[in-house]
């Protein structure tokens, strides 16, 4: 089965004109594309990047599901991480909570210094039967990090000091940082993150697979619909596969035609944090002041996550009458699980009878094909990406399909998409204004 597709025909001249790219955009970007593909799979190879080889990581798995297996009395998982740490976990949990079995429930905090939402997640907790996954590849990250210790501190208060180390479980560096020092004196359990794979690329490492398996989650179905996607990009010499026509396609929007808003819009509720952890991929890859030859480019894409249907109703007005600076990415669930029905009683609405005995998931897809004609009509690029359902497998070649499109896209604009110095440089003054050292 193919987890995933992507249908670009609204991107090109024939269906919005000047505002879309030459139908021939493959051939005429050949050569620059495949030099894009030689870099990423160059990284891979030289053991610069690791985030290909992350469904071939089998130890791993096994390693993660016998702790998962070991902790699997507690009810519940206090998952602690900010950025690249958590948005991944929260987005495949959102989508697949729906499939999990038996497993615990994720309860996420430490994406934020707000102390009354953190009074508030904690206020909910059993402690007796919670676990703590806090996730950090630096190990000193302020916002999980506090968030971390306040925990720790109310699990001792509960459970008492010496029994307390068996409610947590580490996924940080193997050497480096805070809290590997903390692992280290508590004998905490621990996962680590690998050293070549940057946050927003490690969804698919302990970082993510940790938390999903705790949940129940299918991991190694996960990791299947990854390395379809893999295969997809690493077969054959040129770049022909759908991600790299994804990342050339955005590319050229922004670049020929100053489209640089891209939005991400999918039409599932359960795919919403997936637009957020989209939003984070493309964004901190992708926005960059230096290119790599050390020249001031100031570039970048700006991501927008929507949610269709919903945002029909806030947003689309915008993307079809505003300016004409955007591309918008659709995902299709092509079959939801539920077959509500509008029932008969939609006779009683006059003008709405034709509602009467329809599914839910028919309106859902007209109403996404309503959006997509009406850009195209009004010559704004659209694209559709379509997954057969929302499963472990398809989850999985979501992440895959956008970790390749952003490192692919990274080389197109001849930057590095794996560092965030811009992230960096808040983080040093927030240090040095709370008193620490930079
Ligand atoms: O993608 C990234 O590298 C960042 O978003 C990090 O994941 C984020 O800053 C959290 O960092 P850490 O895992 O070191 O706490």
């Amino acid at each position: 089965m193919k987890y995933l597709a992507y249908d670009f025909r609204n991107m090109l001249r024939p269906a919005v004109g000047l505002h879309g790219a030459d139908e021939k955009f493959l051939e005429i970007n050949a050569k620059r594309l495949t030099e894009a593909k030689n870099s990423v799979l160059a990284e891979w190879k030289n053991r610069q990047q690791g985030w290909l080889g992350c469904p071939d990581d089998k130890p791993l798995v096994e390693r993660i599901r016998k702790l998962a297996a070991r902790k699997s009395t507690f009810d519940t998982c206090l998952v602690l991480g900010i950025g690249g740490s958590d948005l991944g976990t929260k987005a495949a949990y959102q989508a697949l909570k729906h499939t999990a079995k038996g497993g615990m429930k994720l309860a996420f905090a430490g994406s934020n210094t707000d102390p009354d939402e953190l009074h508030e997640t904690l206020a909910g907790l059993d402690w007796q039967k919670t676990l703590i996954n806090i996730i950090s590849k630096s190990g000193d990250t302020i916002e999980p990090l506090s968030a971390f210790l306040i925990a720790r501190e109310k699990l001792i208060k509960a459970v008492g000091e010496k029994k307390h180390a068996a409610h947590i479980v580490t996924t940080t560096d193997r050497e480096r940082g805070a809290l590997r020092k903390l692992t280290q004196r508590f004998g905490y359990d621990t996962l680590p993150v690998p050293d070549n794979i940057g946050g927003r690329f490690s969804v698919m490492t302990a970082v993510g697979l940790f938390p999903l398996a705790c949940a129940g989650i299918d991991i190694v179905g996960l990791l299947k619909g990854a390395a379809q996607i893999r295969t997809n990009f690493t077969k054959g010499k040129q770049a022909t596969d759908e991600a790299s026509i994804f990342a050339l396609l955005q590319f050229l929007a922004d670049t020929e035609r100053r489209q640089n808003i891209h939005v991400l819009m999918p039409y599932s509720s359960r795919l919403r944090e997936m637009g957020h952890w989209y939003r984070q991929i493309w964004a901190e890859s992708l926005g960059k002041k230096f290119n790599l030859a050390g020249d001031v480019v100031h570039i970048g894409p700006t991501p927008i996550s929507a949610l269709g249907a919903t945002d029909q109703h806030s947003q689309i007005q915008l993307y079809n009458e505003g300016p004409n600076n955007k591309t918008v990415t659709f995902i299709k669930v092509t079959k939801f699980d539920r077959g509500l029905k509008v029932p008969d009683s939609a006779k009683l609405l006059p003008g709405l009878e034709y509602l009467s005995g329809i599914r839910l998931q028919k309106i859902i897809h007209a109403e996404l094909a309503g959006t997509a004609e009406s850009l195209r009509a009004n010559k704004r690029p659209n694209g559709t990406l379509a997954v057969p359902e929302i499963s472990p497998e398809s989850v999985g070649a979501m992440f895959m399909f956008f970790e390749i499109a952003t490192a692919l896209a990274g080389h197109l604009y001849a930057i590095n998409p794996y560092d965030q110095p811009g992230v960096e440089e808040g983080k040093v003054i927030a240090r040095r204004l709370l008193g620490g050292t930079a």
